[in-house]
């Protein structure tokens, strides 16, 4: 089988990652996440969302977080903006990319960002145009494009339809996601080849949540198509404020580890990775929801007893 050699991960963690956590995370706190992620090799990051702090509180200290983050040689900081406001806080705040974000069902578009698709693609036809008169980079990314938490279902021919009308606004990258990690790897093959056929396979990416445990397999789905870009958040964090029960991102431990192991270059340090994920997961109190990140830190814990006990 022909895998990509090299394969681009976007870092979400500190967006899609926190933005769910009920207690408000210190602005120091993302900031110092981002630097950790920075250290182990991370350039493609979404930084935050300049979206309504009544809709997703966690996300208010936007402009903060921008501000206070350091941006390695290679860096494209990424930004979500649904509306102009967004766009002007995107581009207030120096962000390389701006990420508008739709959905293939009626049902999550209104519960998402409050309006249907066909407007919320009128809402980000002057994002697009300003994020591109800008020089920035444009990114797209499709909700529930494989199972909606209300609709149910979602068909084929709805995902293509907005795959068509974010190419039609200029992206240069469509996501296309599973929000609430319903998907199985057959689905998402069928759906990623068929998405190949509107647009460019270098211009598609998978977004996979983990709910179900299908995230590594529905990334191994997009390989075998020919997909080379992925999302992933550290630690397994997150989940999104209107996919009730919908958990984390694949961990990007976990992602690397079998990226690495099958040959596939990412840039990335697998062992950084794990240090930014066990501290990540400390500063919020809960366990870590890497199991490479896991079982690499209980292999380092033996490996330093056995030392020990030989010195
Ligand atoms: P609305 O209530 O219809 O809009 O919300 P509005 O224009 O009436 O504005 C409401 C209030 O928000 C007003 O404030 C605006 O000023 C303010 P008020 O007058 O009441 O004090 N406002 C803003 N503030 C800051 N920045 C802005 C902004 N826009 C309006 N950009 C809206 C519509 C789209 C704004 C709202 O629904 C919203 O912000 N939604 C964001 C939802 C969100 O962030 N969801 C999570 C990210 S998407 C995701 O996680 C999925 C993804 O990971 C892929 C996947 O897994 O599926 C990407
Ligand atoms: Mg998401």
């Amino acid at each position: 089988m022909k895998f990509p050699k090299r394969v681009y991960l976007t870092e979400v963690g500190p967006r899609d990652g926190l933005q769910n956590e009920k207690q408000p995370v210190p602005a120091a706190t993302k900031i110092e996440l981002i630097r950790r992620l920075t250290d182990a090799g991370v350039r493609q990051f979404e930084a935050t969302s300049f979206v309504s702090p009544k809709w997703v509180p966690q996300m208010a200290d936007a402009v903060e977080v921008m501000a206070g983050i350091q941006r390695p040689a290679g860096s494209r900081v990424s930004v979500l903006a649904p509306n102009v406001r967004g766009l002007e806080g995107a581009l207030a705040s120096g962000a390389d990319e701006v990420v508008i974000f739709g959905a293939a069902s009626e049902a999550f578009s209104h519960r998402n960002i409050n309006c249907s698709i066909a407007e919320s693609i009128e809402r980000f036809r002057p994002v697009a145009e300003g994020a591109l008169a800008n020089g920035l980079r444009l990114r797209a990314a499709i909700s529930v494009a494989f199972g909606c938490p209300y609709q149910g279902e979602v068909p084929l021919e709805s995902v293509l339809d907005v795959v068509r009308r974010m190419r039609d606004l200029g992206c240069h990258e469509i996501g296309i996601a599973d929000t609430i990690g319903v998907g199985t790897p057959e689905h998402v093959y069928r759906t990623f080849e068929a998405a190949a056929k509107e647009v460019p396979l270098a211009n598609l990416s998978g977004h996979f949540h983990d709910t179900y445990g299908q995230a590594l397999g529905n990334t191994l789905a997009c390989l075998e198509v020919g997909v080379d870009k992925f999302d992933s958040s550290i630690s397994g964090l997150g989940g999104c404020p209107y996919a009730k029960g919908a958990t984390g991102n694949v961990a990007t431990e976990d992602l690397v580890y079998m990226l690495h192991g099958m040959g596939i270059e990412t840039g990335l340090d697998l062992d950084g990775l794990v240090d930014a994920g066990q501290w990540i997961s400390d500063q919020l109190g809960r366990p870590n929801g890497s199991r490479a990140g896991r079982a690499l830190l209980s292999r380092r814990a033996s490996a330093a007893q056995a030392a020990e006990a030989a010195a």
